[in-house]
C-alpha cells in the first residue's frame, strides 16, 4: 500500500452552509468567483471587490457617489432603500458621522441634509458614532456580521458553494440558488462554468451512492473507486458501530498511475479497467482507450481527452505511441 499517502481530510465537504447567510470570511473571498468578477465588499457600503484569479483587489467609491451599486458595478448617489441595507440617509444629521452599516471601520460624513461622503478609519480602529470618531479596537465591541451572497452579488453570476466539486451557486433575481453540473462535469470556479471533470482539482468529490457498501454488507477499512476520475479513490474506514463510513476520506493516485480497486492499489494504467477520462493524470500525448478492443486510442491535452482515434485494423501500443499489426491485449481494454 506505499502509494497510498496521506488522506485528504474531507472536512471542507461537510461544509455546508444552512441558508443563506454566510460568517465573515477568514479566506480570501475571491477562491469563490471566476476572473475579473466585481462585487461589492461584504464588509462595505462603499467598496468593492475585483476578483483576479482569486485574490481580491480593492476599489473605494467617493466623493458624490460614495455608494457601490453591486448590479451596475458603479459607483452611485444612494442605493434604493427596498434592495439594500446600505441606505444611509443623511436626513436631519447634516454635518455628523454615521456608521457604515456593513463595517466597522467606515463611516459616512454627511456634508449636508443629503450628501454622504465615505471615509474610513485607520488600521486598528474602528468608527464609532456614539463619539463620533475612530476608537481603538479595545474600545470597541463592533463586530462584522454575517451578509448574504446575493447582496453583494449581481443576478446571473455563478460562483463555487465549496460543497462538492459539482456544485455551484448563482443569485436569480436576488435569492440565491444551488445549482449542480450535468453528469460529466465539474464546477470550475476559475472560469465560472461547468467542463469535464479531470479539468477541475477537486478535493471534495460528491460521494458515489452506497461508496461505501450498505447497511447490510458495509465495505471495512478498503480502497473504493471515486466514481469520476481514474486515479481518484476513497477510503471506507470501519466504523465502530459496524455502519458503512458516511465519510470516506479521498485522495489520487499519482501521475501515471490508476487506482485499481481489484488489486487495491495504484497500478499502470494499462493494466486497469477505467472508463472515466483516460488523459487525466497521464504524460503521454497519446494513451490508450478503455474502448474493447485495444484498437483505440485517444489525443490527450492538458489532462483532458481531445479526442478518440482508431488504429483500424491495427492495435495501439502505448510504449510505441503508435499503431502496431500484432495483436495487444491489456485489462484496460
Ligand atoms: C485574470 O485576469 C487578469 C486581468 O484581466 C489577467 O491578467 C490574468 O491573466 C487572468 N488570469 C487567467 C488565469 O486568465
Ligand atoms: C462607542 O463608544 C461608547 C462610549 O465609549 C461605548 O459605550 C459603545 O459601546 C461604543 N460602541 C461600539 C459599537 O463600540
Ligand atoms: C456594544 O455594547 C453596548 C453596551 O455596552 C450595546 O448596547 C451594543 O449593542 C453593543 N454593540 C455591539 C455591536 O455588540
Amino acid at each position: 500500500m506505499e502509494k497510498f499517502g496521506a488522506f485528504v481530510c474531507l472536512a471542507l465537504l461537510l461544509l455546508l452552509h444552512n441558508g443563506d447567510l454566510v460568517e465573515a470570511r477568514d479566506e480570501d473571498i475571491c477562491r469563490l468567483f471566476s476572473n475579473n468578477t466585481v462585487i461589492r465588499d461584504p464588509d462595505s457600503c462603499s467598496q468593492s471587490i475585483t476578483c483576479i484569479d482569486h485574490v481580491s483587489h480593492y476599489s473605494t467609491c467617493s466623493g458624490s457617489t460614495p455608494f457601490f451599486d453591486k448590479d451596475t458595478g458603479k459607483c452611485v448617489k444612494s442605493l434604493s432603500s427596498s434592495t439594500s441595507s446600505c441606505s444611509i440617509s443623511c436626513k436631519g444629521v447634516a454635518t455628523h458621522f454615521l456608521a457604515d452599516p456593513k463595517s466597522c471601520y467606515g463611516y459616512y460624513y454627511c456634508a449636508d441634509q443629503e450628501t454622504p461622503l465615505y471615509g474610513s478609519c485607520p488600521p486598528e480602529t474602528h468608527f464609532n458614532a456614539t463619539t463620533q470618531t475612530c476608537t481603538r479596537l479595545y474600545e470597541s465591541n463592533c463586530t462584522t456580521s454575517s451578509f448574504e451572497y446575493c447582496s453583494i452579488v449581481k443576478n446571473s453570476v455563478n460562483f463555487d458553494n465549496l460543497a462538492g466539486c459539482n456544485q455551484y451557486h448563482v443569485c436569480e433575481k436576488g435569492v440565491l440558488k444551488d445549482k449542480t453540473c450535468a453528469s460529466a462535469s465539474y464546477y470550475q470556479a476559475s472560469t465560472g462554468t461547468c467542463v469535464a471533470k479531470a479539468l477541475v482539482d477537486c478535493d471534495a468529490h460528491p460521494l458515489p451512492t452506497n461508496v461505501c457498501g450498505k447497511a447490510s454488507k458495509p465495505t471495512e477499512n478498503k480502497f473504493v473507486s471515486d466514481g469520476a476520475t481514474c486515479r481518484g479513490y476513497f477510503f471506507c474506514a470501519k466504523q465502530k458501530d459496524g455502519t458503512p463510513d458516511p465519510n470516506p476520506a479521498w485522495n489520487q493516485c499519482p501521475q501515471d498511475r490508476f487506482f485499481d480497486q481489484s488489486n487495491q492499489k495504484c497500478n499502470y494504467p494499462n493494466s486497469v479497467k477505467c472508463t472515466a477520462d483516460r488523459c487525466d493524470g497521464r504524460s503521454p500525448t497519446f494513451v490508450l482507450s478503455s474502448t474493447p478492443g485495444c484498437r483505440n486510442y485517444l489525443v490527450c491535452s492538458g489532462g483532458v481527452t481531445l479526442q478518440e482515434k482508431s488504429c483500424g485494423n491495427y492495435f495501439f501500443d502505448e510504449d510505441l505511441g503508435g499503431c502496431v499489426p500484432n495483436v495487444k491485449t491489456y485489462t484496460a481494454c
